[in-house]
């Protein structure tokens, strides 16, 4: 039977971006997408009302882009006032990407293995468990404005210390883990429940934190099957189109997630994977699916990351067993508690598979925003107010790229790194141009700053860049 004209046409898909905060899509890694992208900008403050009309108005089907934590709730109410529009990745999908304690609720539900948690809302009650309790434990932030490259994660060693952090960080909920020796962390990638990249996270010697943005190290070398399951799992576990999973290698040998969420520092290849991926869910099969290799991350991790960061739309061959051309997958093989395994055939063990589109809520606000709704009788759950203004505040949510608030004081810093540009200059910049299209130049169109100030130099584009890109990788 012939397909009917309407089964063959797109949906129409829209971009969601928020002021301030950096794009981690843009059409550019929807390359090949025959239809009008649309773009609908969220402006915080009041902004629900316009933003569900203009989502309607365009006619938008599907909205791709990741929420910030400080927007999350609003953005599920607006998901329910636009029961036809589909949110990629799902509110659901991105819950964990709200705070700390939503990724150790993911966790509880799904039974994936974290630190041992504790979270409380009720300053007593957390003031009883440490009383009781086993030192040394980890207290870390669970939401909120954070200074990024500042320590939100903390180690105390008694009671007494706990006793007085608390007292003076007075976070909300406490928020409590056992400590867990470990030895490295590994950032795990994935798309359609794929492992697409994977490195290892190393702390400085002697230290605890295995966060490469104080100063660790990082390889893509021999990440172990084992490990890529937990993450697959997790994927899973969330329904997510793409994904990110910290998992932390405990000196006891066992795997224990530490973070997940959809928001995360990606090479521009990587989201251009991800487009592809999301072309061929939403097209039918129009689109193909991209064919990525397992491990193809130990071979492109070989170039410099300052290579990694221009490369786009990367694809591979598929494995064909009789070609010679000596195609890395059958050369290789990898060491698993399974025996040893060629990458091919390691490589069918991850298929890259379709999300489950679905209607319910699993994640209501109404049950699991607890902290809005801890202590209200009334189970109604406000619009989470967003920030007063952004601008005063020196930092941003999490510590993920994509999810960062990016303020006039970090705008600022970049800029005042560069030879040849002061506070001064700064001012005249930030007082000319508007700072979301500052961060648009920065990330893609540096050179417009040289027609727009006769005092802007070529060569302070490369030192401008130099300096936008280490601001981003301290984000990490
Ligand atoms: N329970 C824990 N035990 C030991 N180390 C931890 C624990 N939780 C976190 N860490 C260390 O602290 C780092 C930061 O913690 P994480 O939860 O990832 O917060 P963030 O990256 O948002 O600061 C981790 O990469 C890890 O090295
Ligand atoms: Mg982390």
């Amino acid at each position: 039977m012939a397909k009917s004209k309407k089964e063959d046409k797109l949906p129409k898909i829209g971009m969601l971006y928020l002021d301030h905060v950096l794009r981690f899509f843009d059409k550019s890694n929807f390359r090949g997408w025959p239809d009008k992208i649309e773009t609908v900008i969220y402006h915080w403050k009041n902004d629900k009302d316009r933003f569900v009309k203009e989502v309607r108005r365009k006619k938008i089907d599907i909205l791709i882009g990741n929420i910030p934590a400080t927007a999350y709730e609003t953005f599920r109410e607006i998901a329910r006032e636009l029961p036809n529009v589909q949110f990629i990745p799902s509110m659901d999908t991105q819950f964990s990407n709200k705070s700390k304690e939503n990724v150790t609720r993911f966790a509880w539900k799904y039974d994936i293995p974290i630190p041992k948690t504790y979270i409380f809302y009720d300053q007593e009650k957390a003031s009883k468990f440490i009383d009781k309790t086993e030192f040394p434990k980890i207290i870390k932030k669970s939401y909120g404005p954070s200074n990024y490259g500042g320590y939100f994660v903390h180690k105390v060693d008694s009671a007494q210390e706990a006793h007085n952090l608390l007292a003076q960080k007075k976070y909300h909920p406490a928020y409590f883990q056992d400590f867990v020796p470990m030895s490295a962390d590994v950032r795990v990638m994935l798309i359609g429940h794929k492992p697409v990249c994977a490195f290892w996270r190393r702390p400085p010697e002697g230290e605890w934190l295995t966060n490469t943005s104080q100063g660790g190290s990082m390889d893509y070398m021999d990440v172990p099957k084992e490990l890529l399951d937990l993450a697959v799992q997790v994927s899973k576990s969330a329904n997510a189109e793409y994904w990110a999973c910290d998992v932390a290698v405990g000196e006891d040998g066992k795997y224990r997630i530490l973070e997940c969420a959809t928001a995360f520092a990606a090479f521009p290849y990587i989201r251009d994977w991800i487009g592809q991926y999301l072309m061929w869910k939403f097209s039918n099969g129009r689109f193909a699916k991209p064919n990525i290799p397992l491990y193809n991350w130990e071979e492109l991790g070989k170039m410099d990351s300052s290579v990694l960061r221009t490369l786009r739309y990367i694809t591979f061959g598929r494995y064909t067993p009789s070609y010679d051309g000596a195609y890395f997958l059958d050369k290789k093989t990898k060491e698993t508690k399974d025996g040893e395994l060629y990458l091919h055939e390691l490589d069918a063990l991850y298929p890259m598979l379709l999300t489950k589109d679905r209607t319910s809520e699993e994640w209501s606000s109404e049950k699991w925003n607890f902290q809005d709704n801890y202590g209200h009788s009334v189970r109604k759950v406000h619009t989470k107010s967003n920030p007063k203004d952004t601008y005063d505040e020196v930092g941003s949510d999490e510590s993920e790229e994509s999810v960062i608030e990016i303020t006039q004081e970090h705008i600022k810093e970049v800029f005042t790194s560069v030879k040849g540009i002061g506070n001064k200059k700064v001012k005249e910049i930030l007082n000319k141009i508007d700072d979301n299209e500052v961060i648009q130049r920065l990330e893609e169109r540096p050179e417009e700053f040289l027609k727009d100030f006769s005092w802007f130099k070529k060569k302070m584009l490369k030192e401008l860049d130099k300096a936008w890109q280490a601001f981003k990788n301290r984000l990490q």
